[in-house]
């Protein structure tokens, strides 16, 4: 049923090689999950060990997806298929599809919420009255039947939109439009939260280590927190790299990209940590910090300067939303690409089949908030059991499979041809780049994954 004669489309540029896959890491997991992960990790502590996964664990796995994508330029099970005809390894295929469906399902819905706000922060309704109760509020929304659904409806619209127009009009045109946009608000974001009274405090929360707070769990967090941050493990970057030219320099842009998606991390952390020590709320306010804590941040900026509080909040939830975006195009890119070329069917229609099941699946993520709070499985409601799968589950076991497969499996004269595209830019990184591919990343992952299959077997 796997048809060739789909025709592939190309990235037409380096910039868009780089924008589109530094636009899919740079997500939700960047200016949602990194700060909040930093407030429980001890700061500068938990800064130190993510950077150190980000280059010894997950960029390894990223130029492997990377090898492996342009080698068979196919989907993410297509390429397993075409690189070891009738061997397991498509197994790490279809974990991969399996988790662009689920990852894509759960994000839309956090991705919904990000839509309100955006909307509420431009209509200035953000801005509430004193005593406003901005947990309350965020509960209520959460877990209102439909409005959740409507919004999670839309987003995924958008994304329909970009994807069905393919790779040149659709995923890199916008990348090239929405990553400079999302850059620039960033650094203005940076410079005004850096200008707030007592932003002292923040800097020096996210500048100096506090190793008490460094626990195994902290160090585990940290690995989960770079995959899930690279968009590695899940073959969305296998994808992608199906898409690249013969000139893409695969080292170059792996380390691009893991070097603006490490930026953009930290930065939030900037624009994060001095504006929450300004009011004085606790760091470690939880997944709930840019909902629930920045509206009551943005609540008690607006009564001193109502003009930069507007602002402000608009552009934070307008900077979530593009990276929300940016990131859930690459998630349904590995999902409509397996489609359309397993089973030869258009590129518009593959979306609409990816579109019309991600949104039933994330209605049930979003539905697991209110109505369906009590439906659970292993203790988990329906978007815990989401998460937990990707992020715990498919990414690392994913990204096992992916560098035991270049490293071990695939042929070295390959692996060494694809990384100096046929000998003709030289790789001087190239053992110790082979190093951490055969011998660090495998074995690291093991580790985080031992450690999570550990508590479910006991
Ligand atoms: N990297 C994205 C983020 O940081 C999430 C993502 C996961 C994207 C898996 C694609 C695939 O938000």
């Amino acid at each position: 049923m796997k048809s060739e004669s789909t025709p592939r489309g190309s990235f037409g540029s380096q910039l868009g090689v780089i924008l589109a896959s530094a636009g899919s890491a740079v997500g939700l997991g960047n200016i949602w999950r990194f700060p909040t992960e930093v407030g429980k990790g001890g700061g500068a502590a938990f800064i130190l060990i993510y950077l150190a996964f980000i280059f010894l664990l997950a960029m390894p796995v990223m130029i492997s997806e990377f090898v492996i994508g342009r080698s068979a330029r196919s989907n993410a099970i297509g390429a397993f298929q075409k690189l070891s005809p009738g061997k397991p390894w498509i197994v790490a295929g279809i974990m991969g599809v399996l988790g662009g469906f689920l990852v894509l399902s759960f994000y839309s819905v956090v991705a919904g919420w990000t839509l309100h706000y955006t909307i509420q922060s431009a209509l200035g309704q953000l801005q509430g009255g004193k005593g406003t109760d901005f947990g309350a509020a965020f509960n209520a929304f959460v877990s209102d039947p439909w409005q959740p659904i409507l919004y999670l409806a839309i987003f995924m619209l958008l994304t329909h939109l970009v994807v069905a127009r393919g790779i040149q009009h659709g995923i890199e045109r916008y990348s090239k439009l929405m990553m400079p946009l999302l850059l620039a608000i960033i650094v203005l974001l940076v410079a005004f939260s850096l200008t707030m009274p007592g932003a002292k405090d923040g800097i020096r929360f996210l500048l100096q280590p506090d190793l008490s707070k460094v626990t195994p769990d902290v160090v585990l967090g940290a690995m989960g927190q770079a995959f899930f941050s690279l968009s590695v493990g899940l073959g969305c970057l296998v994808t992608y790299a199906s898409y690249f030219s013969k000139e893409t320099r695969l080292v170059k842009s792996a380390m691009n990209v893991c070097i603006i998606d490490t930026m953009v991390a930290v930065l939030s952390g900037f624009i994060i940590f001095p504006t929450v020590f300004s009011v004085g709320i606790s760091p470690d306010a939880g997944p709930g910090l840019v909902f629930i804590t920045l509206p009551n941040v943005f609540l008690l900026s607006f009564s001193e300067m109502p003009v930069i509080g507007y602002a402000f909040a608009l552009l934070f939830y307008v900077l979530l939303l593009l990276a929300a975006l940016t990131s859930s195009i690459s998630m349904h890119e590995i999902c409509t690409a397996f489609i359309s070329e397993h089973f030869s069917k258009s590129r518009r229609k593959a979306a609409a089949i990816v579109t019309v099941i991600c949104l039933v699946l994330g209605g049930f993520c979003s539905l697991s908030f209110g109505p369906w709070k009590e439906v659970t499985f292993c203790d988990k409601g329906i978007f815990d059991l989401f998460d937990y799968t990707v992020t715990k589950f498919l990414m690392p076991l994913g990204g096992l499979l992916i560098t035991l497969f270049v490293g071990w499996y695939f042929d070295r004269k390959l692996v060494e041809q694809q990384l100096t595209n046929d000998g003709s830019i030289p790789v001087r990184t190239m053992k110790p780049l082979l190093f951490l591919i055969r011998w660090v990343a495998p074995f690291g992952i093991l580790v985080i994954f031992l450690n999570e299959l550990f508590p479910l077997f006991i």
